[in-house]
């Protein structure tokens, strides 16, 4: 039973208060390039927003597309991604920018995109929706936080990550996918947060089932 109230209400928060960053959409433009929304998501994959956008700025401007980047030695690449940490995404990245040119652009579906090297099911599913404007089911962990405390998902991490899931399918809408998801990745990053969450300023504080009973609480840890 696909809820279409959450996405609506979502979608007018976004529309009014999304953060503007260097890989989404430019004003008039549908949809963002799906070389930058490739890149950021990769780059985003261990590390924050803030110490991701000067690397974003730096690649950007020295390899402004998949092909300057496929062309580029593996040694010039690697010193670049220095400091950002998890040298195997930098190993990566120089290997699907080499397959994404080689085939000519990027796979527009999630499974295309699943089968580059460093592409996951999160970042495929992220690139799907936001670059390609596909219906698909995109959970990080910010997204986790605010689906379980949305529905009240009382069981624990990570046995509770397939109900998670589900209940993300019931409110991702068949239009604008990409903005939902960055929608309540924005929440989670500054509304929902892991302490001391601003239900006050949530806009899905009227539809949250865990609204005034603790909702720091959720997601449940499994205890280790
Ligand atoms: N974290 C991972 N991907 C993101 C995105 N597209 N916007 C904001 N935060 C993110």
């Amino acid at each position: 039973r696909p809820d279409r109230q959450i996405p609506a209400k979502l979608l007018d928060w976004y529309d009014a208060k999304a953060r503007a960053l260097p890989w989404r959409a430019l004003p008039g433009e549908p949809r963002p390039d799906p070389y930058r929304v490739w890149l950021s998501e990769i780059m985003l994959q261990q590390t924050t927003v803030a110490a991701v956008k000067p690397y974003f700025a730096d690649f950007t401007a020295r390899w402004p597309a998949v092909e300057a980047l496929a062309a580029a030695p593996e040694e010039d690449v690697m010193a670049a991604w220095a400091g950002l940490g998890y040298y195997s995404r930098a190993r990566n990245l120089v290997k699907a920018a080499r397959a994404v040119a080689d085939l000519g652009g990027f796979p527009d579906t999630e499974e295309g995109l699943r089968k580059l090297p460093g592409v996951g099911d999160y970042t495929a599913a992220a690139i799907a929706a936001i670059a390609f404007g596909r219906r698909a089911v995109v959970v990080d962990a910010n997204v986790e936080r605010v689906v379980a405390r949305l529905f009240a998902i009382e069981q624990p991490l990570p046995a509770a990550r397939k109900a998670i899931r589900e209940a993300a399918d019931t409110i991702t809408p068949e239009e604008r996918a990409g903005d939902f998801a960055q929608a309540m990745m924005d929440l989670g990053s500054r509304i929902c947060t892991p302490r001391k969450p601003n239900c006050d300023a949530c806009p899905l504080a009227g539809a949250c089932a865990a609204r005034g009973n603790d909702p720091e609480r959720l997601p449940v840890k499994a205890p280790k």
